[in-house]
């Protein structure tokens, strides 16, 4: 057998990808989420050491406060062959309680002090609120994240309702976060499970809070085994609704961060599905200051930072852009409503050349659009312009990338 010497993975220079967002300087725009990755201090230790820029200290809570953990508490939707396409946990926020956290804060701003490090925190009384800002900002925090958003979360007696569903619960807790808050910044996790995410977001304006965290989790019922009728994440064949993670929910994110952004002037935290670099270009160009990972350290390793890091410092020299900071509402002109979108005449166009003839488009348009699209003797489909009305699925089922295209019609 011949082995061959594998060449060394060229990796983009890095440039500089330093900015400041919220009063803090960021290395780079990647920081980790509250979560498993961030509830050990000799994790975030390694992660910082690889290069992320901070670290959301999974959520805390006063001392004495009971998180009563069911195992296993993981599923996944699996899509297509794609593991972990979306991710579920029932987990709960942090066995570590505040001191554990004070102390995890404090050592690592004293080896680390130029990275960013927050405190993610929940809490139910008003005092209790208040003590844990008072001391994470004591200890040197950063930032403050208040999860108003945690799945499996409850307002008062009210099971399975996230303070951030209600919008006066919102406003009157975020109040009480900020006036504790001497210095430093808080934001506000939010979820995006309400009917209108802009309300809840100018309360979170007007409590004082300096930022928001869009958002939290999806709720969601992974699955059912079809014989036994267990719902997943099985726990002797009973479960409940997981809170739903990774690239399934980008779609969501960015609606949600977007619709933020476009009504109510609050710098934004980016977290929901971002896998990649240009995940979070895609964060950025919607409204976000900074971006969160939560699902894709737990699956492939605080390592893809090289990847986040490289792929950005690539971008940015593409575009020409002096700094992350530079990309941050891009997109958000181009998001019109409805009415106001233009309106064109355009058709399926179909480039011989790289057509494999895998019939796709034609079964789709046949079966699912205006059965525009006829088989040819040669395989190679046609496009009726008559009956095409620019729908765009055929483009969208086509394997090959750049084969269909939606002209506009002359
Ligand atoms: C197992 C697990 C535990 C989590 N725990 C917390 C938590 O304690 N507090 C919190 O605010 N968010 C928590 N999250 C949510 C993440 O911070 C993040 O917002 C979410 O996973 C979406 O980002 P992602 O798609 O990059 O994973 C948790 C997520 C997972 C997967």
């Amino acid at each position: 057998m011949e082995y061959r010497q594998l060449k060394e993975i060229e990796i983009y220079p890095l440039r500089d990808l330093s900015y400041d967002f919220l009063g803090i300087h960021f290395e780079n725009p990647f920081i980790l989420a509250a979560a498993p990755s961030t509830d050990n201090l000799t994790m975030v230790h390694r992660a910082f050491e690889m290069g992320w820029a901070g670290a959301i200290l999974k959520t805390t809570s006063v001392e004495g406060t009971r998180v009563d953990l069911a195992y296993p508490m993981m599923s996944t939707f699996d899509h297509e062959g794609r593991k972990l396409f979306g991710m579920g946990n029932i987990d709960l926020i942090s066995e570590h309680h505040i001191d554990t956290v004070e102390y995890n804060v404090r050592m690592l701003k004293k080896e680390f002090p130029e990275k960013m490090v927050a405190a993610s925190i929940m809490a139910g009384r008003k005092e209790d609120w208040q003590s844990l800002v008072e001391r994470l900002e004591k200890a040197g925090a950063d930032l403050i994240e208040c999860s108003f958003s945690c799945p499996q979360g409850n307002i008062g007696e009210d099971p399975g309702k996230m303070l951030a569903q209600s919008v006066s619960a919102t406003e009157l807790t975020a109040r009480w976060v900020k006036e504790a808050a001497k210095k430093i910044p808080v934001s506000i996790k939010i979820t995006p499970h309400v009917t209108d995410i802009v309300e809840v977001a100018r309360a979170v304006k007007r409590s004082g809070c300096d930022a928001l965290t869009a958002s939290n989790s999806i709720q969601a019922l992974m699955g059912i085994d079809i014989r036994s009728f267990a719902p997943y994440p099985s726990l002797g064949g009973k479960s409940t609704y997981s809170g739903m993670t990774g690239p399934a929910i980008k779609p969501i994110t960015l609606r949600t961060i977007a619709e933020i952004a476009r009504n109510v002037d609050i710098p934004i935290l980016g977290t929901g599905g971002a896998s990649t670099w240009s995940d979070a270009v895609e964060f950025m160009a919607v409204g976000a200051g900074v971006v969160e990972f939560c699902t894709v350290v737990m699956h492939y390793g605080f390592r893809v930072i090289d990847d986040l890091k490289s792929g950005m410092s690539h971008y940015l020299d593409e575009m020409k852009f002096s700094s992350p900071a530079a990309i941050v509402g891009k997109a958000l002109p181009n998001i019109v409503m409805h009415d106001d979108l233009p309106r064109r005449t355009v058709r399926s166009h179909i480039n011989e050349k790289l057509c494999i003839a895998c019939d796709l488009c034609y079964i789709a348009c046949r079966d699912g659009g205006h059965m525009a699209i006829d088989q040819q003797p040669s395989r190679v489909p046609d496009v009726d312009r008559e009956r095409c009305v620019g729908c765009g699925l055929c483009q969208h089922v086509c394997p090959v990338d750049g084969c269909i295209e939606m002209q506009v019609a002359v």
